[in-house]
């Protein structure tokens, strides 16, 4: 097989690569895994003032928000017309609507009026009537009635439809977008859509979605799920089975970066060398977090497999039940493996065939020094049988645990509490720092510098358009 070129790989840990581990796998994975995405993008520190200075969240809220594709949710969400949910993000509200059988539009959720919220539940509405002076639009924005016309000239001849943000869908997501200009979503998504074909995200339902808010910028928090090499102190019990500080990371385009780590190999980290078969004990007994493997019995290993194939496998018959789906020729990286794709700024959507994770960050409101996190799982639609509901959002406050959802399953929440752990000490010692600076590995952190990078554009080019 031809292999695309490899670039500055004697900076990377000199243990067996991503690639090198695919070399061997019992059935291969395909070629969009092995391409990479390698940007020399510099070594320089950055403030640690850009996680809670109330200027540069400022700048964001001016500059990045109003124009980046953001996932507002899910499309099942609003299975019939007239059906609405709110997505807030920094201060803004939009009313998300299913207008047509195939039809979605995201109003600004503010009375043209007096700027009352017009709807501040989610439902399903024949009307948006304001509930202040009762001035009304119909669910596909045009107006309809005003009880107060008569005293109105100005919006006589007027265009009073209600003001509307750019809605586009991917994988049964919707998206919006404040800025009218801003470049397609097909076209920042594009590397990630090409590489998710196969796994039909849009037939897929939504089982899981916990929305934690967390003390922590949300640049913070977004950064905790963009390296793997925290797990050899945040998650230890996880070194048996990952291939952490070895893992690969890529910059797809300006938009999308994406960062591979294998399962089913033990961390590089590890002091001590485990057999294939005590990996296996691992990942099918109690530390392995898919949930197609939860509770399998832990099997003998047959002489000469490798802990990764036979794991694979294992996953595979599991999918299989559960989907009804052919699996058989899916490779064994897409089967177990940890392959997150990031989409700027806040988003990141795992790639496989096993139930696939959702994450989605945002500031907590107005404030620098706390975030919203939102975890959704989505399972394969079972063939031949119904769409199942997808599940309403579980919202979970600053002071609430990970475990009051017990709908993650318990190693996801052994996992998330643990990154989450980290995560307010992160803030505060942001603030403490001594220099003021926080410095991001060269290969290892290349993803989260070029996000803080295309920060900086996005505030560098609004800057300029307003000068
Ligand atoms: S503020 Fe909405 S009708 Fe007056
Ligand atoms: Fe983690």
């Amino acid at each position: 097989m031809n292999k695309p070129e490899r670039t500055f790989r004697a900076d990377r840990h000199p243990a067996d690569s991503y690639e090198d581990i695919l070399d061997r796998d019992l059935v291969p994975a395909p070629d969009f895994l092995r391409q990479r995405g390698l940007r020399e993008i510099g070594i320089e520190p950055v403030a640690a003032s850009r996680y809670f200075d109330p200027a540069f969240f400022e700048k964001e809220r001016a500059h990045l928000w109003p124009r980046v594709w953001q996932m507002a949710g899910r499309d099942e969400d609003i299975p019939n017309v007239g059906d609405y949910f709110i997505y807030e993000n920094v201060g803004k509200s939009f009313i998300i609507v299913r207008a047509g059988p195939d039809e979605f539009k995201a109003f600004y959720n503010a009375c043209l009026h007096r700027g009352r919220k017009l709807v501040t539940l989610n439902g399903c509405k024949s009307e948006f009537r304001c509930p202040y002076h009762g001035i009304a639009w119909n669910p596909d924005g045009t107006f309809k009635d005003n009880p107060i016309g008569w005293d109105f000239p100005q919006w006589e001849g007027e265009d009073i439809d209600l003001p509307q943000a750019n809605v586009d869908r991917w994988g049964g997501f919707i998206f919006i977008n404040m800025d009218h200009g801003a470049p397609p979503l097909a076209q920042i998504m594009g590397p990630l859509i090409d590489d998710f074909v196969g796994y039909d995200y849009a037939n897929r339902y939504k089982a899981v979605h916990v929305s934690k808010k967390v003390r922590a910028n949300w640049k913070v928090t977004a950064e905790a799920f963009m390296e793997s090499h925290h797990s050899l102190t945040t998650h230890p019990q996880i070194l048996p089975g990952i291939g952490d500080c070895n893992s690969q990371y890529d910059i797809l385009n300006d938009y999308v970066s994406r960062q591979f780590s294998a399962s089913a190999v033990q961390s590089p980290l590890l002091e001590s060398e485990l057999s294939e078969q005590e990996i296996v004990d691992y990942m099918l007994g109690q530390g392995f977090t898919r949930s197609s493997l939860a509770g399998g019995n832990v099997a003998g290993l047959p002489e000469g497999m490798s802990a990764r194939a036979f794991v694979a496998a294992r996953a595979r018959e599991a999918a299989m039940l559960t989907s009804g789906n052919d699996l058989s020729s899916v490779s064994d990286a897409e089967m177990i493996d940890s392959l997150l794709y990031n989409v700027f700024p806040h988003m990141s959507f795992w790639a496989g065939f096993s139930s696939n994770l959702t994450y989605r960050w945002r500031p907590n409101g107005l404030d620098p020094e706390s975030a919203i996190m939102d975890v959704i799982i989505l399972r394969p639609v079972p063939k031949n049988a119904p769409r199942p509901k997808p599940v309403p959002v579980h919202e979970l406050g600053l002071d609430d645990p990970w475990s009051d959802a017990p709908e993650m399953g318990d190693q996801l929440i052994t996992i998330f509490s643990q990154d989450m752990g980290n995560l307010p000490y992160v803030q505060e010692g942001l603030h403490a720092s001594g220099n003021g600076l926080v410095h991001f590995g060269r290969y290892t952190e290349t993803r989260i510098r070029h996000h803080h990078q295309m920060i900086d554009r996005y505030i560098a080019q609004g800057e300029a358009a307003i000068k």
